[in-house]
């Protein structure tokens, strides 16, 4: 694994968005994984700006994202369709049709599971999984306990889950109980994976993630099996790793 020290976020967000245009520039039509929560903002925002300035071309990119909330409709604000319009999709020239976020509104979890599995696939996989880190070590919505070896799949969300989204809702009671995730194994299979994670709340997770032992209570410690793992922090959430 990799690991670049960051002075702070927006530096984090800088170098995070370096490796994702690297990856734009050398195949422009190259598959993206996106990920959604706080951590990623500022990574989509510096691509922006470089869009902006004419330095990224996104037209021939397709992007799968990893999650979504089960029972959200696309027009809610807190659903990952939303939040992948509002921060990146409607700010840049990529192609809508291009975009893919799993169907929170399909009731039929094996179905839209499936279909979304079987799109990652025809696509020829992921070439680069950008990923956030939950506070219990969930990647996408893949939380503790779960096999390694699923697919895209519907999740039962934790209460630790719960309670660290609830900020973004009215309350406990309005955050989706369901969501559908890509599985670790699909996670696993890109071809690289950058992981961005920020502040002092994150430094304990990342010690558990990348220097204990890799289990399925740590969801993202099967990450050190990975080949090829770039992981960009700041400074306080990479402050127990002694990097
Ligand atoms: C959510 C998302 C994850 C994300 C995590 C951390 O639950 N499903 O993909 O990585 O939260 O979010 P944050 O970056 O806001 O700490």
């Amino acid at each position: 694994m990799k690991i670049y020290k960051a002075k702070d976020y927006k530096d984090m967000s800088r170098k995070a968005a370096n490796i994702i245009s690297a990856q734009v520039i050398m195949k422009p039509n190259c598959v993206l994984g996106l990920a959604t929560g706080s951590t990623p903002i500022g990574t989509y925002d510096q691509l922006v700006e470089w869009y902006n300035k004419g330095d990224l071309d996104f037209s021939e990119v397709t992007t799968v994202n990893l999650d979504e909330y089960k029972g959200l409709p696309r027009t809610n604000d807190q659903s990952y369709y939303y939040f992948m319009h509002q921060h990146l999709f409607d700010r840049v020239n990529i192609d809508p049709e291009r975009t893919n976020v799993p169907n929170g509104m399909e009731p039929d979890a094996e179905k839209e599971c499936g279909r979304y599995e079987e799109l990652i696939r025809s696509l020829g996989g992921v070439d680069l999984q950008l990923l956030g880190l939950g506070h219990n070590g969930h990647i996408g919505f893949n939380e503790p306990g779960e096999a390694f070896e699923k697919e895209t799949h519907c999740v039962d969300l934790t209460e630790s889950t719960i309670e660290a989204n609830k900020r973004f809702f009215a309350s406990a009671d309005d955050v989706p109980k369901q969501a559908y995730t890509m599985g670790i194994k699909t996670i696993m299979q890109a071809k690289k994976i950058l992981i961005v994670v920020n502040g002092e709340n994150k430094a304990d997770i990342v010690e558990r993630a990348f220097f204990g032992p890799v289990t399925p209570e740590v969801p993202a410690s099967i990450l050190q099996l990975h080949n090829d793992v770039t992981l960009v922090g700041d400074e306080a959430a990479l402050a127990k790793i002694g990097i």
